[in-house]
């Protein structure tokens, strides 16, 4: 009976040891854990994305990423954003006319040539596509600019 009593209370301690061990070793993982988060060449991109954007684009689409009701269509939970990158990627580089159909708004204005570098398109796509709660998540390279671009 003893040994019984002995065998489960050295039991009972590898248990809490065990256990002990285990909530000290706990990953903490934020709340809210964000693609950027994990991705530091998305982030960084995202930060200097941020500065294009706050110079250049600012003023048409606003801080909130909104743009101004059938004048300057939105950048935040844009259904045109989000489902034509390659021509997003154009129209920041290149300039962009005619009709175009954002969240079932018809916008037919233009946005002139900002005269942005590959690298700086490449920015602030991240900047727009993982802001405002728009979360496509993928980074997006120069060379990727690049290659839309020539196309
Ligand atoms: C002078 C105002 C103006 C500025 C500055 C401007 N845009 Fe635009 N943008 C527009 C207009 C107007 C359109 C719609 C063009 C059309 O009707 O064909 C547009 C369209 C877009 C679109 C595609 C439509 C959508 O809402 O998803 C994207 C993406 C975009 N702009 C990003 C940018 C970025 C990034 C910058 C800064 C580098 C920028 N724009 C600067 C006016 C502007």
């Amino acid at each position: 009976m003893i040994r019984l009593l002995k065998f489960s209370l050295a039991f009972l301690v590898i248990v809490s040891c065990n256990s002990k061990e285990k909530t000290t070793t706990k990953v903490d993982y934020p709340e809210k854990t964000s693609f950027s988060s994990h991705n530091p060449d998305l982030k960084a991109s995202m930060e200097r994305g941020k500065l294009v954007y706050d110079d250049l684009c600012i003023t048409c689409h606003m801080a909130d990423g909104k743009g101004a009701t059938k004048v300057f269509p939105p950048l935040a939970q844009s259904d045109y954003l989000k489902n034509n990158q390659e021509k997003s990627i154009i129209g920041i580089k290149k300039g962009m006319k005619g009709e175009i159909v954002v969240n079932g708004i018809t916008y037919n204005s233009i946005m002139t040539p900002l005269g942005l570098s590959d690298k700086e398109v490449a920015d602030v796509m991240n900047y727009i596509n993982n802001s405002w709660g728009n979360n496509y998540g993928k980074l997006i390279t120069v060379e990727e600019v690049t290659k839309v671009i020539k196309n």
